[in-house]
C-alpha cells in the first residue's frame, strides 16, 4: 500500500527556555505543504525466513541510511515490537523527495507515515493517546505528522493542539534549500549561547553570541517586510508569525546565511527559515516575481514552488481515509 509523506514549514516558531532535560521549550505553528516523499508498506506474514523484520529500501536519497537510524525503520520496529504478531514482519520502499536536514520535517513525517500506516493495514495497534506517545518518543516533530494541516506545537513541539484550516486559499510558497544539511541539535545548543546575558558572552571570542551581526540586520529586514505582509490574507498573515532560530542558523552556516541575505533583497512579501533550517521559504505578491528570483540563486541552491496544504486535502492525498474509510 503507498501513502505520501507531506513535508512541513513552521510559519512561526518561537524558542521560550532551554529544558533541564537539554530540550528547548517551544511555541511553533505547523503547516503542511505538498512536498511529499512516497512510502510503500508490504505486510510480511509470515516474514521471510532468515530476513529481519523490518527491510526498508531508500531511493532517491544515497546518503540517507536505510537502517535502524532511519526515523521510517525505527517507527516500524517500535510499532510491530507492540503490536506486531509473531513472525510478522514489514518491507518499507520510501521514496525520497524532501531534502535532508532542511528543517522540512521529512523525516519525522516519513516516521508518522509509518506509524498510521501500519495500523491502518493491520487494523490494530494503539489508540490516538498511545500514538501521540510513540510519536513524540520517535521525535519532538513527529506527533504533528499524525494530523497534518495547520497546528500549533508547545513543548518540545511534540504537544500538538490542531488549528482549523484557514479560512482563505492556501498559500504559494518558494522554497530555497542551500546545499548545506543542518544539524537541529547545534543549532538548538548554539542558540542557548546567543541567548546568554552579554556578560557571558564577553571576553573570550569563543564564546561570543552566534547572532551577532545578523540582528541588526534582521531588524531592519523585518521593518521593510512588515509593510508588504500587509497585502496577505489575514487568514495568513495572523498565522505567519516569526522564527527564532533564524539569527542563530545564519551565524552557524554562511551558505544558508547568503541565500537568506539575497531572499530578503528581493522584495519578496515575507522571508522565514523553516525549523533550524537550512530551508528558507518565501512569499512573492505572483508566480512570476517568484520564478524570476529563483534564477538569481544559483545553481547549488534548490528552488521549489509548494502550496500549503490544509488538513483536509492531507487527509485525502496522504493515502491514509482511504484506508480508514474516510472517518
Ligand atoms: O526531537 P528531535 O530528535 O527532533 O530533536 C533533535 C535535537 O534537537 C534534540 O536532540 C535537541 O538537541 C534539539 N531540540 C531541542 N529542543 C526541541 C527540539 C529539539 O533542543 N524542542
Amino acid at each position: 500500500m503507498r501513502f505520501s509523506s507531506f513535508a512541513k514549514v513552521n510559519l512561526h516558531l518561537e524558542v521560550l527556555q532551554r529544558r533541564g532535560d537539554g530540550f528547548h521549550e517551544l511555541r511553533t505553528t505547523f503547516q503542511t505543504i505538498d512536498l511529499a516523499d512516497e512510502i510503500e508498506l508490504t505486510l510480511e506474514r509470515p516474514a521471510t525466513p532468515g530476513r529481519p523484520v523490518v527491510g526498508l529500501v531508500v531511493e532517491g536519497a544515497p546518503d540517507l541510511p536505510a537502517d535502524e537510524s532511519n526515523l521510517a525503520w525505527r517507527a516500524a520496529a517500535l510499532f510491530l515490537a507492540r503490536w506486531g504478531r509473531s513472525g510478522e514482519g514489514v518491507r518499507i520502499r520510501l521514496k525520497k523527495q524532501i531534502p535532508i536536514g532542511g528543517g522540512l520535517g521529512g523525516g519525522s513525517a516519513n516516521a508518522a507515515t509509518v506509524l498510521l500506516g501500519l495500523t491502518a493495514l493491520l487494523r490494530r495497534g494503539p489508540g490516538p493517546l498511545q500514538l501521540a506517545e510513540i510519536a513524540a518518543e520517535l521525535g519532538s516533530d513527529v506527533p504533528f505528522f499524525l494530523h497534518g494541516g495547520t497546528a500549533l506545537g508547545t513543548g518540545r513541539g511534540e504537544r500538538i493542539e490542531l488549528l482549523p484550516d484557514p479560512s482563505a486559499p492556501p498559500l504559494d510558497l518558494w522554497l530555497a534549500v542551500p546545499p548545506v544539511a543542518v544539524a537541529t541539535s547545534a543549532v538548538f545548543a548554539a542558540h542557548r549561547i546567543a541567548a546568554a546575558p552579554p556578560a557571558a558572552a564577553a571576553g573570550s571570542g569563543a564564546h561570543r553570541a552566534p547572532s551577532a551581526g545578523t540582528e541588526p540586520i534582521r531588524k531592519l529586514l523585518a521593518a521593510a517586510e512588515s509593510g508588504r505582509a500587509a497585502s496577505l490574507p489575514a487568514a495568513w498573515s495572523s498565522l505567519l508569525g516569526r522564527n527564532d532560530l533564524e539569527p542563530t542558523c545564519l551565524a552557524l552556516y554562511p551558505a544558508v546565511r547568503d541565500v537568506y541575505n539575497r531572499l530578503s533583497e528581493s522584495g519578496a512579501i515575507a522571508v522565514r527559515l523553516s525549523g533550524s533550517g537550512s530551508t528558507i521559504f518565501a512569499l512573492f505578491a505572483d508566480r512570476a516575481a517568484g520564478e524570476s528570483v529563483g534564477a538569481r540563486l544559483g545553481s547549488e541552491t534548490v528552488w521549489l514552488p509548494v502550496q500549503t496544504l490544509s488538513r483536509t486535502e492531507w487527509r485525502r492525498r496522504s493515502g491514509l481515509d482511504a484506508l480508514s474509510g474516510g472517518s
